[in-house]
């Protein structure tokens, strides 16, 4: 990553580069899934594998934005009530739809409801955006309904481009697929309406 002309990293553009290629897709089809920028941390917080502050204000009903925390995509996605409506349909479909057994970090207790995020703001999902079978950073398919490589009751969310499994649009993987586990949820927290903070909650850092 270049230094701009005051001699500082550019994050923003290191983020939509993180955010474009989480977004190749399958076959390096272009997915139409939006993304937008996002505040990003300093160099000492990343490495120090501090907390990160995100700025949601941009990022509009359907989009999806990735910020880097610890060296992994944490997934900021504002879910339309047509998505929250697929989560509660994918249900019957799923591996562990209560996430019983979670994957590298217990999923925060805020976050132990139907649609595994925060009740006064139910839309907002937070994940980690790696694969719980080998480590690939699955790709959105946030259209429900037939595609390639995809069901043809597909209800939305990701496709891993590895080996194939699939997730809904909370983060959980669909039965009988190579990942074991559903995708992590860190913890996180609202600053204000508008800023999140990813690692950190009420109780600590994570
Ligand atoms: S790494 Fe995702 S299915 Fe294998």
């Amino acid at each position: 990553m270049r230094d701009n002309e005051n001699g500082r990293v550019d994050n923003s553009r290191r983020t939509w580069l993180i955010a474009t290629s989480v977004a190749g897709g399958v076959g390096g089809v272009a997915t139409l899934v939006p993304f937008v920028g996002s505040l990003a941390p300093s160099e000492k917080a990343k490495a120090a594998g501090a907390p990160v502050e995100a700025d949601i204000s941009n990022l509009k009903p359907g989009e999806m934005m990735v910020v880097p925390w610890r060296g992994k995509p944490v997934w900021i996605v504002n879910r339309t009530d047509a998505m929250l409506e697929d989560v509660v349909k994918a249900d019957p479909e799923l591996a562990d739809p209560h996430t019983l057994n979670p994957f590298s970090m217990p999923l925060p207790e805020y976050c132990n409801n139907e649609y595994r995020s925060r009740a006064d703001h139910k839309n907002i999902l937070v994940l980690v955006g790696i694969c719980t079978h080998l480590g690939c950073s699955p790709s959105p398919r946030f259209s429900p309904g037939p595609q390639p490589n995809l069901p043809s009751d597909w209800p939305g969310g990701w496709l891993c481009p590895c080996h194939g499994s699939t997730f809904d649009l909370a983060g959980r993987v669909f039965k009988n697929k190579p990942a074991p586990q559903n995708l992590d949820v860190p913890r996180y927290m609202f600053v204000n309406a508008t800023t999140l903070v990813i690692g950190k909650d009420e109780s600590g850092e994570a």
